[in-house]
C-alpha cells in the first residue's frame, strides 16, 4: 500500500507513522511526504529516511480550489491508496475531500465532537472538562466531522497548562495514529456507506 502523509510543521505524528511502519515491517511505504511549508521540519525527517518530499505553497495560489487542485495533482502524482493528514493546517475543498473519499484520514488532538477546529487545548481547559484526548477520523467535508477510527483519552490536572496537556495528548497521538493507518494498510479498516469498520479478527 502506498500512503501519502501532508505536514505542515512538526511532523511528529509522521514520525510515529514512519518509525512504526519499519519497526512493525507494514505491507506499505511511504510514497511522499508534501507539506505546504517549505520550511516545515518535517520534511528533514521524511528525507533523512529516503523517503520523497514535495512541497506545494498554498500563498502560490489563487484560490483554495487551486491550491487544492495543484495538491491533489502532487498527491495523485505517487498513486497513494491511502492520505494521511498529520498536522496538515489547511482547511480542504468539498472535491478534494470527495476525491479522496474512505482513503483519507486525519488526527484531531480533542476527543471529538468536542472542540473542532484550533486551539482545542486551550478550549478544554476553558470548559473546564476533566477529560481530553484525540480522535482519529476519516475526512469528509465538513471540517473534524468525519467517521471517528479511534479515541484516545487522557486526564485534565488541576495545575495543568495548554502546554502540559497538548504533551500528554500528543504522546496518545503517536500512539493512535500509527494504529489506525496500519489497520488500513492492513486492509482491516473500511469506510462503507459512512460507516467505519475494524476487523479484529486478523
Ligand atoms: C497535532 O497535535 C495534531 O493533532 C494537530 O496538530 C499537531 C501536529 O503535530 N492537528 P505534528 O506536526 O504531528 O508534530
Amino acid at each position: 500500500k502506498n500512503i501519502v502523509i501532508l505536514i505542515s510543521g512538526r511532523g511528529s505524528n509522521m514520525e510515529a507513522i514512519v518509525r512504526a511502519l519499519e519497526t512493525e515491517r507494514w505491507p506499505a511505504r511511504i510514497a511522499a511526504v508534501i507539506s505546504n511549508r517549505a520550511d516545515a521540519p518535517g520534511l528533514a525527517f521524511a528525507a533523512r529516511h529516503g523517503i520523497a518530499t514535495a512541497v506545494v505553497v498554498n500563498k502560490d495560489y489563487a484560490s483554495r480550489a487551486e491550491f487544492d487542485a495543484a495538491l491533489q495533482t502532487a498527491i495523485d502524482g505517487f498513486s497513494p491508496d491511502l492520505v494521511v493528514l498529520a498536522g496538515f493546517m489547511r482547511i480542504l475543498t468539498e472535491p478534494f475531500v470527495t476525491h479522496y473519499a474512505g482513503r483519507m484520514l486525519n488526527i484531531h488532538p480533542s476527543l471529538l465532537p468536542l472542540f473542532p477546529g484550533l486551539a482545542t487545548h486551550a478550549q478544554a481547559l476553558a470548559a473546564g472538562v476533566r477529560e481530553h484526548g484525540a480522535t482519529v477520523h476519516f475526512v469528509t467535508a465538513e471540517l473534524d466531522h468525519g467517521p471517528m477510527v479511534l479515541q484516545a483519552s487522557v486526564p485534565v490536572l488541576p495545575d495543568d497548562t495548554v502546554e502540559t496537556l497538548s504533551a500528554r495528548v500528543l504522546e496518545q497521538e503517536h500512539v493512535i495514529y500509527p494504529r489506525a493507518v496500519r489497520w488500513f494498510v492492513e486492509d482491516r479498516l473500511t469506510l462503507a456507506q459512512g460507516a467505519v469498520q475494524v476487523d479484529h479478527s486478523k
